[in-house]
C-alpha cells in the first residue's frame, strides 16, 4: 500500500496554532512539515514559547526562531507581531550556528516587531510579585506583557529603531525616565541605570542589521512569486489575550487571526488553518482548567509525558482531555484540519477520559464560558473510552494503529466536527502518521 503523505498546498499560506493552552507539540509538527513550505514565520509572543523539536538524537528549544530553521532549504521569518528580546535573539542564532545551521541569509526580522527591554523584565516581575495569590497569571518572566503595552499605549521601541543610535538613545530616555517614576513611585524600588542600557543596545545595531528588512513586503512579494509559508503560532488559543480565559493569558493573539495582522499576510491567502491538539490537556501558570487532575493520573500524564515548561522548566498541570474547550478553539480559529499529539503518553492507560460537556448550576452547558467567574464553577461531564495498552509508535498508517487508538481518533474527529490529518506517537519527526 502507498504510504501517504501531506502534499504541497495549494494556497499560499498555512496558518498552525496552538488549540489548548500552549506546549501542544506546535514545534515538532512545524519542523516536521517545513520541508513542504518555502517560508516559516513566527507572528506573535516572543520568548515566552518554547517549541521543542527533536532531530538526529538531538532536542532543540526554540523560543523566537521559527521551527523551520533545521530545514536547510526553508527561509525563516520573525513577523512583526512578535516580541524581540535582542540578548536572546542573539544567543539563539549562535545556538543554532553551533548545531551546523546557516541563519544569515536564512532568517529575516520584521523591522516593525516591538522590542523587549530589561524593564519590561524587570516590570513583568514586580507586577507580579504586586499581585495577590489567586491573581498571579505565573507569567515566564520574559517582559511579555510590559512590552505589548508600551507597543498599544504608542511609545514602544521597535528593531528598526536599533538601527538608529540617536533615534534609540532618545527613546530609551524617555521610556526609562517614565518607567523608573513606576519602579521608584509606585513599587519602590531601585531605579534602572538608564546609560548601562544604552551602552548595552546600541551595540546590538551591527549584529542584527544583516537580518532586518520589510518583512511584511518580504513575504506579499514571495507569495506573489508562487512561494508557501507556514504560519507559525506561539502559545495557545486559550490564551488568547481575546479569546482566552483572560486575565489568565499571554498579551497576544496565538488564535488564526493573529497570523495576518502580526505578519502581514493577508486572510485570502490563508488556506489551511491546522490546530495542535494534545490528546490530553495541560496548562503552566495560573488560571482555571476544568478537567485539571490533581491526582496519580495527573501525575503520571506529567511523568509519562514529561510534563515541564519548556522555557521555565515549571511542571505543567494536566488533565483529561477537554472537548468543549477544543470546539470553542476550532471554531474561533477556523481550523481545518487537526494534529493530534502526545498519543503515545497514554499507551498505558486502560481508560482514557474525554470531557463533552459541563454541567453548571445543575445544567448541562456545551459552550466554552471564557470568564473565570464562571469557568470557575463548571463540572466535566466524561465519556469513558477504552485504552490500547500497546505502542503505535511503529506504525506507518492509521489502519497499522490499534482499533482503539483508531477508534479513539475517530470519536475525537466525529465529536469536533474537524479531521484529524496527523497523529504524533513520539516526539521524533518519523514519529508521525499522516491519516
Ligand atoms: P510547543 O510549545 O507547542 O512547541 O510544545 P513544547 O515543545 O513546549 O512541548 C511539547 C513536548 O512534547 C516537547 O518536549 C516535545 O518534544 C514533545 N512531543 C511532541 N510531540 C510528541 C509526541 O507525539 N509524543 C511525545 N511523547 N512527545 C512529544
Ligand atoms: P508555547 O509557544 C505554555 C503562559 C504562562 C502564563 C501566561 C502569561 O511554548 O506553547 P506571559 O509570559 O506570556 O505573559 O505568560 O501564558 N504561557 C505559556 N504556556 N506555553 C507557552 O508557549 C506559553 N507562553 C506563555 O505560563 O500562564
Ligand atoms: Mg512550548
Amino acid at each position: 500500500m502507498e504510504e501517504k503523505t501531506f502534499s504541497r498546498p495549494a494556497a499560499s499560506a498555512t496558518v498552525l496554532v496552538g488549540t489548548q493552552f500552549g506546549d501542544e507539540g506546535k514545534g515538532k509538527l512545524v519542523d516536521y512539515l517545513s520541508d513542504k513550505y518555502d517560508i516559516v514565520v513566527r507572528y506573535q509572543g516572543g520568548a515566552n514559547a518554547g517549541h521543542t523539536i527533536c532531530f538526529d538524537g538531538k532536542t532543540v528549544v526554540l523560543h523566537l526562531i521559527p521551527s523551520g530553521i533545521f530545514n536547510k532549504d526553508c527561509i525563516c521569518v520573525i513577523g512583526n507581531g512578535v516580541v524581540i528580546d535582542p540578548n536572546a535573539l542573539m544567543e539563539e542564532i549562535q545556538k543554532v550556528e553551533e548545531l551546523g545551521y546557516d541563519v544569515k541569509g536564512r532568517l529575516f526580522i520584521s523591522h516593525n516587531a516591538h522590542l523587549i527591554m530589561p524593564y519590561h523584565k524587570r516590570l513583568d516581575s514586580l507586577s507580579e510579585s504586586s499581585l495577590s495569590g489567586e491573581q498571579k497569571i505565573g507569567t515566564t518572566g520574559r517582559g511579555i506583557g510590559p512590552s505589548y503595552e508600551d507597543k498599544f499605549a504608542r511609545h514602544g521601541i521597535r528593531v528598526v529603531d536599533l538601527l538608529s543610535p540617536k533615534v534609540l538613545e532618545e527613546k530609551l530616555r524617555d521610556n526609562i525616565a517614565a518607567k523608573n517614576k513606576l519602579i521608584c513611585k509606585v513599587y519602590e524600588k531601585e531605579e534602572i541605570d538608564v546609560d548601562a542600557i544604552i551602552g548595552e543596545y546600541e551595540a546590538f545595531d551591527k549584529e542584527i542589521d544583516p537580518y532586518v528588512t520589510n518583512t511584511q513586503l518580504y513575504l506579499n512579494r514571495q507569495i506573489k512569486a508562487g512561494k508557501t509559508v507556514l504560519l507559525e503560532g506561539a502559545q495557545g488559543c486559550l490564551l488568547d489575550v481575546d479569546h482566552g480565559t483572560y486575565p489568565f493569558v499571554t498579551s497576544s493573539n496565538p488564535t488564526s487571526g493573529g497570523a495576518c495582522t502580526g505578519s502581514g499576510v493577508a486572510p485570502n491567502h490563508i488556506g489551511k488553518i491546522i490546530g495542535v491538539c494534545k490528546a490530553y490537556m495541560t496548562r503552566v501558570g495560573n488560571g482555571d482548567f476544568p478537567t485539571e487532575l490533581d491526582d496519580e493520573i495527573g501525575e503520571a500524564l506529567g511523568r509519562i509525558g514529561c510534563e515541564f515548561g519548556a522555557t521555565t522548566g515549571r511542571k505543567r498541570r494536566c488533565g483529561w482531555l477537554d472537548l468543549v474547550a477544543l470546539r470553542y478553539s476550532l471554531v474561533i480559529s477556523g481550523v481545518t484540519e487537526l494534529a493530534l499529539t502526545k498519543l503515545d503518553v497514554l499507551d498505558t492507560f486502560e481508560e482514557i477520559k474525554v470531557c463533552t460537556s459541563y454541567m453548571l448550576d445543575g445544567k448541562e452547558i456545551h459552550d466554552f464560558p471564557t470568564e473565570h467567574q464562571t469557568l470557575s464553577r463548571v463540572q466535566p461531564v466524561y465519556k469513558s473510552l477504552k485504552g490500547w495498552m500497546a505502542s503505535n509508535s511503529k506504525a506507518k498508517s492509521f489502519d497499522e494503529m490499534h482499533p482503539n487508538a483508531q477508534a479513539y481518533v475517530t470519536f475525537l474527529e466525529e465529536a469536533v466536527g474537524v479531521p484529524v490529518t496527523f497523529i504524533s506517537v513520539g516526539p521524533g519527526r518519523d514519529e508521525t502518521v499522516f491519516k
